[in-house]
């Protein structure tokens, strides 16, 4: 049976900025028979420039260079081109805090609140090429240190507020940098969540840091160091608005992501200027179809890439007006994010799978009390939306109304390139549809050979395109091993996909040791680092568990060094530490004490089979290679007798 297929509205496609599968066929072989030019063109259309660049891409595989020698500014384009236009009074950011809050700032006023922090940031000395972390809960003074550095060429960091003081060390640390700015807290489901002590605990570790600026969100007591701590609204009150927008490189960085890989480390993703701001900036309009009049909300936080690219820089540069919400959906109760859509009439609503999949879990009478009218268009990112929660994003929110975007990309990107165009790519629930223009994807064996149509294999990219990740930072023999070494001249994005005979792309998952739960990548190798730390624990192994709302669970696989340890208490101690290690978003959803772990000859965990195991309780396919068969046994019977 073929899945349903859902066209364009007319009355959508009518007004939308690409209308009807010839027009996107037409800018898909343009791009295709002439990137550069291509390129060029939506660059010179859609993003400020000081100086024109001599030539577009400057590629040198793997490292490419996207108008080099052309000079902008990612802070100029947000801002200052649109408070000097007609937009000068309309709202950039809507924001609202989980108590309730609110506050609208104008690109005029936004402008002014980014100058004068730059201001500050440039009278203590910092310069471009300086390295800041940014670790703060999602209020504007967020997108404002960001745009704030980015006025300067100031590299910055932004680390999730959900991460443990540990993971904010290693990220510190490894960016080398000489400032932290953040707040005493944010709101969390009607609690606070301190901030401040976190960077407090990890500065212990990280000589480096000169100073920090603290935003003071929750008026909570913590303290400050004199001389290295300072608080934002102190240094603003004595600054100037003379902060200009530094005529920077286009191939500048811009900020550097952490993310996680198949090791026990984080990679530093470093994306830089003007391609970057091309690219998303392109896509806000072509995918979520952008309309000056538009009220947007992405609600993904700003710590991950997606409130990078989707929140902050593709909606500011494409000068819509972009909301922010500080807390929990469910907070006070689970109409929240409807009430929120009600009283700020949102037309486009971007979110992911597992939110949706939560929502569901509650009922429509949540949604059903509010009225919904205003949405236009919906999105999805994150992980591979299920036809069930498609429907009923379809229906309950969008009133068979709104067509889903379902948008894949990654951090490594930058920026969307799967996805439909809605006034253009009919729709089938679960596809991500057709590549944009200028994204060039293959599905390969591995051998590299292509696969024909409706076989599984691995995704790659066979082009570069401008919001491509640059580097790992301080680790370019990572970047080369871990993206173009496994198909030569081929970027690989670690995801297994299947293209049907219309051409759509059917994400399946991740290929290598990386878990997707929530939406948020999660190496399992990071955690079992954090595990093998517990004085107890002498072996662990982790692999991903289907979930119902999240996905993919944690599910850990522990020997214990000798001892008379008590399971029950020794696990519930184990998820702690790893929330403790890492963050709360990785405790794990089970821990399984074993005697031994299934391992190869040569000593790697067959993680495969542990997934099996969690998945089906059975071992099928070939073990040949397996050092003991009876652990697996053992696992597999254990499981039978819980
Ligand atoms: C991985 C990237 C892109 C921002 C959020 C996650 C999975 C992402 C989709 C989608 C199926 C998706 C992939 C990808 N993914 N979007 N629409 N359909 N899978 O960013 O943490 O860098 O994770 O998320 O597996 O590789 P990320």
């Amino acid at each position: 049976m073929s899945p349903s297929v859902y066209p364009p509205g007319e009355e959508f496609a009518r007004k939308a900025h690409v209308q009807g599968l010839e027009a996107y066929r037409e800018l898909y072989s343009r791009a295709e028979r002439d990137p550069e030019g291509f390129w060029g063109e939506v660059a010179a259309r859609e993003v400020h420039w000081f100086e024109p660049w001599s030539r577009v891409l400057d590629w040198n595989p793997p490292f490419a260079r996207w108008f080099a020698d052309a000079k902008t500014n990612v802070s100029y384009n947000c801002l200052d081109r649109h408070a000097a236009s007609h937009r000068k009074n309309q709202a950039a950011i809507l924001w609202e805090g989980e108590p309730g809050d609110q506050r609208a700032l104008t690109y005029q006023e936004l402008h002014r609140l980014v100058v004068r922090f730059a201001w500050v940031l440039k009278s203590r000395g910092y310069r471009a090429g300086d390295r800041a972390i940014i670790y703060m809960p999602m209020v504007p003074e967020l997108p404002i240190a960001m745009l704030a550095c980015a006025r300067l060429g100031i590299i910055h960091s932004v680390v999730f507020g959900g991460f443990s003081a540990e993971a904010l060390k290693a990220r510190i640390q490894d960016l080398g940098a000489a400032l932290v700015i953040t707040a005493d807290g944010g709101f969390r489901r009607g609690k606070q969540v301190r901030l401040k002590p976190a960077v407090d605990e990890a500065l212990q570790d990280c000589p480096g840091v000169r100073e920090t600026i603290v935003y003071r969100r929750t008026g909570s007591e913590i303290p400050m160091q004199s001389g290295r701590d300072f608080w934002w609204h102190d240094l603003d009150a004595a600054a100037s608005e003379d902060c200009p927008a530094e005529h920077l490189d286009s191939e500048h960085p811009l900020y550097v992501l952490y993310t996680s890989g198949t090791t026990g480390k984080p990679k530093g993703i470093l994306h830089t200027t003007g391609g970057y701001l091309t690219h998303i900036t392109a896509t806000m309009k072509w995918v979520f179809d952008l309309r000056q009049e538009d009220t947007y909300w992405c609600s993904a936080d700003i710590g991950w890439v997606t409130g990078h690219s989707y929140v902050v820089y593709g909606p500011l540069s494409a000068g819509a007006t972009t909301l922010m919400y500080e807390g929990a959906p469910d907070f006070p109760r689970f109409d929240r994010w409807w009430r929120i859509i009600e009283k700020y009439r949102v037309n486009i609503f971007y979110t992911s799978p597992t939110a949706i999949r939560a929502l569901i879990r509650q009922g429509e009478q949540w949604p059903d009390a509010h009225d919904l009218s205003s949405l236009r268009l919906l999105g999805s990112v994150g992980e591979p939306i299920n036809p069930a929660a498609w429907e009923w994003y379809y229906r309950v929110i969008g009133k068979q109304r709104c067509p889903i975007v379902d948008t894949w990309w990654q951090t490594e990107t930058g920026g969307i390139l799967i996805a439909p165009m809605p006034g253009a790519v009919p729709l089938k629930p679960g596809s991500a549809t057709l590549p944009l223009p200028g994204a060039v994807p293959g599905i390969v064996d591995l051998h590299g050979q292509p696969v024909g149509d409706n076989r599984e294999g691995f995704l790659i990219l066979r082009q570069p395109w401008p919001g491509m990740i640059r580097n790992i930072w301080g680790d370019p023999e990572r970047y080369k091993e871990q993206y173009w070494s496994r198909v030569p001249g081929a970027y690989f994005t670690g995801d297994a996909a299947r293209r049907d005979s219309d051409g759509y792309y059917w994400i399946l998952g991740r290929v290598d040791d990386v878990m997707n739960v929530s939406g948020h990548r999660l190496s399992t190798m990071e955690v079992e680092s954090a595990l093998v730390r517990h004085p107890a624990v002498a072996e662990a192994a982790v692999v991903g568990k289907p979930h119902e709302i999240t996905g993919q669970a944690v599910c850990c696989f522990v020997t214990l060094k000798r001892g008379d340890w008590n399971h029950d208490q020794l696990g519930e101690e184990l998820r702690q530490w790893v929330s403790r290690e890492i963050g709360a978003f990785a405790r794990p959803e089970e821990i399984r004490f074993s005697d031994a772990l299934p391992k190869t000859r040569s000593g790697k965990i067959m993680r495969r089979l542990l997934r099996e195991i969690v998945t089906s309780n059975s071992v099928t396919g070939d073990v040949t290679t397996l050092e003991d068969l009876s652990v697996v046994a053992r696992l597999a019977a254990q499981q039978d007798e819980e």
